[in-house]
């Protein structure tokens, strides 16, 4: 069998490694978040140049950001200074041609107008205007107050600007600065982070919808006791997160864990082995890859009490019976959709030894064409893993490293195997 290189990591150095981002601030509260958002850029390995408006100076200082960035600020058309190494007095050029992206956070209302109309009355406006429209994308990240947001000239001007080609992202929803409660919110910096990163990341998932297990099983033995696992969902969770970095749309089948949902992906919470199975099948038809990282207990006691099996001080212990859960992804790959391959399987086996012939075996007893195997308690709960991934052909090892970035690796995998 062929042990083929692993794939590449997606991003380098930091999910924004290599990165030069101009980072543009236009007048509104929400500046302070932009500083936040600054310094999340960096720790993710950007490089960042600010430029501010005027409006924007009022909210928070330069000073601030330059801090935050490494960078002298921009904010006048007018500033001799040289920018980008170079000393032509042209800083809208100058800073725009080195940019990998322009991102706009806070975009006012009023600086969106501007962008419809093409005005250039001031720095930020006119470098985006003078980007180079083909190389250098635009994404804004709207904050205002919840009427101005909903105002039909400010639905129009997002509806222009989309169509000229920016990326105007999401608001989000809550309570205001003015007091007021509703949407127009701008996003959370580690939203605008996450949507930064989602938008350098290759689509290879475009049009796919993936479906992800995830976390251990609970099997209810009477109201307040059960059996589960040491599954801490870690894997599955980077998982969905991936596949949406890559365009899939997502939902996440999870059992019993505590961990936030990735954003942009779509939450069923489940507790037992049936209770999963009930989901998955029912999802897997409308899914187009299945990802079965989910610890599935093997077995659930044979009865389900309603009253809590008391101790009753006579020393003596209850005694269990069980029956053993249905296997949920052989059932699935084994359906007509899994079978003509409208729906691409994918198992997971967490072994103690022998992991390559453990992996083997089990990717034909599953009926699988793709098989990730790992070592269970070198990854139970732990942030990183690695893994070893089995198919018809051979087999390609991802060294240990974060369980995100294992799960880009394995999202390029599938997605090479899906395109043939
Ligand atoms: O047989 P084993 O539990 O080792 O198989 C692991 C793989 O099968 C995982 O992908 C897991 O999600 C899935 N599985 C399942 N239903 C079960 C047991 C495991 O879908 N009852």
């Amino acid at each position: 069998m062929a042990t083929s290189a692993p794939a590449r990591s997606l991003l380098p150095a930091g999910d924004l490694g290599g990165r030069h981002i101009v980072l543009g601030l236009s007048g509104g509260i929400a500046c302070y978040k932009a500083a936040e958002l600054c310094r999340a850029m960096v720790k993710a390995g950007a490089t960042v140049q600010v430029v501010m408006t005027d409006a924007a100076c009022q909210f928070i200082t330069p000073v601030t950001m330059q801090a935050l960035s490494g960078r002298p600020v921009f904010s006048s058309q007018w500033d001799p200074r040289e920018a980008a190494g170079v000393g032509n007095n042209m800083a809208h050029i100058n800073l725009s041609r080195e940019a990998d992206a322009i991102v706009v956070a806070p975009a006012s209302a009023d600086f969106m107008a501007k962008l419809v109309h093409g005005r250039a009355d001031e720095l930020l406006s006119l470098m985006c205007l003078a980007r180079p429209i083909e190389s250098v994308p635009l994404i804004l990240a709207p904050a205002m107050n919840r009427e101005m947001w909903s105002h039909p000239a400010t639905q129009r001007n997002i509806e222009q600007l989309r169509a000229d080609g920016t990326t105007v992202l999401d608001v989000g929803a809550g309570e205001q600065a003015c007091g007021e409660t509703g949407d127009g919110r701008m996003l959370e910096p580690e939203e605008l982070l996450y949507d930064l990163v989602r938008f350098f990341t290759p689509k290879l998932l475009a049009g796919q919808h993936v479906l992800v297990s995830a976390g251990p099983t609970f099997e209810a033995i009477d109201p307040v006791r059960g059996l589960t696992n040491l599954s801490s969902g870690k894997m599955g969770f980077a998982i969905a997160r991936a596949a949406h970095e890559a365009g899939a749309q997502v939902t996440l089948v999870a059992g019993p864990v505590g961990l936030p949902t990735p954003r942009g992906v779509g939450r069923v919470n489940v507790k037992s082995a049936l209770n999963m199975q009930k989901s998955l099948d029912h999802l897997a038809q409308a899914a187009t890859v299945f990802v079965s990282a989910a610890a599935v207990a093997d077995w659930r006691p044979a009865q389900m009490l309603d009253q809590k099996i008391k101790k009753d001080g006579s020393g003596e212990v209850p005694t269990l019976s069980f029956v053993e859960n249905p296997d949920i992804l052989a059932s699935i790959a084994a359906s007509p959709r899994a079978q003509s391959g409208a729906l691409y399987c994918v198992g997971f086996a967490a072994e103690s030894q022998d992991l390559l012939a453990h992996a083997q075996a089990k990717r034909v007893r599953k009926g699988v064409p793709l098989l990730v195997g790992n070592i269970g308690p070198d990854t139970f709960g732990q942030d990183d893993n690695a893994l070893l991934l089995v198919d018809a052909h051979g087999t390609v090892e991802l060294p240990r490293a974060s369980k995100l970035v294992l799960a880009r690796q394995l999202i390029a995998e599938i997605a090479r195997r899906l395109h043939g």
